[in-house]
Order: structure tokens, then C-alpha cells, then sequence
């Protein structure tokens, strides 16, 4: 069984469509929610399927021990970010290396780097007359919205779209692809269990 850590702050609409992909997998196993905002929706979606919340604190994560034995206690191989915004710490890297991936609402290399997410990516994607947006789902490094390319996903961006009204576009992409790239990564012979 692979065991997964999602990092999210947010609503946590990702998070909810990963635990109910992997809810009776015998593979893959949602193990914790990580999580830097104690209101956030996320860790009400987490405590409805029983999986257990760690939260964080930015010092300790950023130029601290980031939580790693925490994650080791939980036995967790593979990091999901689904929402979350702190940039991740080298020490993590390290500890989980091609082993942390993360989903942008932007077709990146554009739209992305620190202070880009949610409304303001879309309203940039708006501003600039685009024709197509889409989500990115990558590796992460040291970077923000840096690492390899595992999947993009493009969705047109029409004439009267509003910030709010691409973000469901691209919702919806999220929801449909992120779970799928998560399964097929961790049943493919090269992601093995990492402890
Ligand atoms: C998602 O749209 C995700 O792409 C974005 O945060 C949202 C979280 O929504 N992430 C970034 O912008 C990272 N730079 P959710 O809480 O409903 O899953």
C-alpha cells in the first residue's frame, strides 16, 4: 500500500476528489492532510473520511525540521500538494525526492511563481486576452510551479469569462485529471514505496 500526504489550505476540492478516487483502493491510501490554515475546508473534508490532520506552522515547516518525522511516523511515501500555497522546503525535497507533485490552474511555464494562485492567476489569463487556459500537474523542486511536467490539460477561455467563471472551467479539469495522474504514477514500477 502507498501512502499519501496531501498538503492543502484551501476549500480542498482536490483533496475530496482524491480520497474518494483512492476510498477502496488497495494500492493507494489517503494517510493525512497537511495543513497550514486551521479554519480551512479542507480539514473538515478530512475529518468526514477519518483521515488525520496535521497542522503547521510556517517556521517550523520553512527553516525547521519541516515536519519530516511526522510524515515518517505516518509512513508516508508520496506527497500531493492540492491547494497549498508555502513554497516547499529543500529538506523535504530531499527527504521525498520525485516524490512531491503539485497542480497550478494555468498552463505553466506562464502564469506561475510565487503570489500566483486562484483568481489572480485568472484574472492575469483574462487581462492578457488569452484564448486557451488549462492546469499543469508537475514534480516539484526547490522552485515555485518549477519541476517537470507530468500533465497539461487546456481549456478554452471565452470572450465574456469572468475570474470566477474560468476557475470552474478549470476546476473541473483538476478534478478530472489530478486523481487519475496520482493512480498512474504510483502504480507505475518506478515510484516505488520510498521508506
Ligand atoms: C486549485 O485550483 C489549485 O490548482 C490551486 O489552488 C486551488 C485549490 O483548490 N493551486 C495553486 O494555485 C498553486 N500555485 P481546492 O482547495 O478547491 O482544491
Amino acid at each position: 500500500m502507498q501512502r499519501i500526504a496531501i498538503f492543502a489550505s484551501g476549500s480542498g476540492s482536490n483533496a475530496q476528489k482524491i480520497m474518494e478516487h483512492f476510498h477502496a483502493s488497495k494500492k493507494v491510501a489517503i494517510a493525512l492532510v497537511v495543513c497550514n490554515k486551521p479554519g480551512a475546508g479542507v480539514v473538515t473534508i478530512a475529518d468526514q473520511h477519518n483521515i488525520p490532520v496535521l497542522i503547521i506552522e510556517k517556521e517550523r515547516f520553512s527553516s525547521g525540521d519541516s515536519y519530516i518525522n511526522e510524515l515518517k511516523e505516518h509512513q508516508i511515501d508520496f506527497i500531493v500538494l492540492a491547494g497549498f500555497l508555502w513554497k516547499i522546503p529543500l529538506a523535504l525535497i530531499q527527504a521525498y525526492p520525485n516524490h512531491i507533485i503539485n497542480i497550478h490552474p494555468a498552463l505553466l511555464p506562464n502564469y506561475g511563481g510565487k503570489g500566483m494562485y486562484g483568481q489572480k492567476v485568472h484574472q492575469a489569463v483574462i487581462d492578457n486576452k488569452e484564448k486557451e487556459s488549462g492546469i499543469t500537474i508537475h514534480y516539484v523542486d526547490e522552485q515555485y510551479d518549477n519541476g517537470k511536467t507530468l500533465l497539461q490539460a487546456i481549456c478554452p477561455v471565452l470572450k465574456d469569462d469572468t475570474a470566477t467563471s474560468l476557475a470552474q472551467r478549470i476546476q473541473l479539469l483538476e478534478h478530472e485529471h489530478y486523481p487519475k495522474v496520482i493512480e498512474k504514477l504510483l502504480t507505475q514500477q518506478e515510484i516505488q514505496a520510498h521508506r
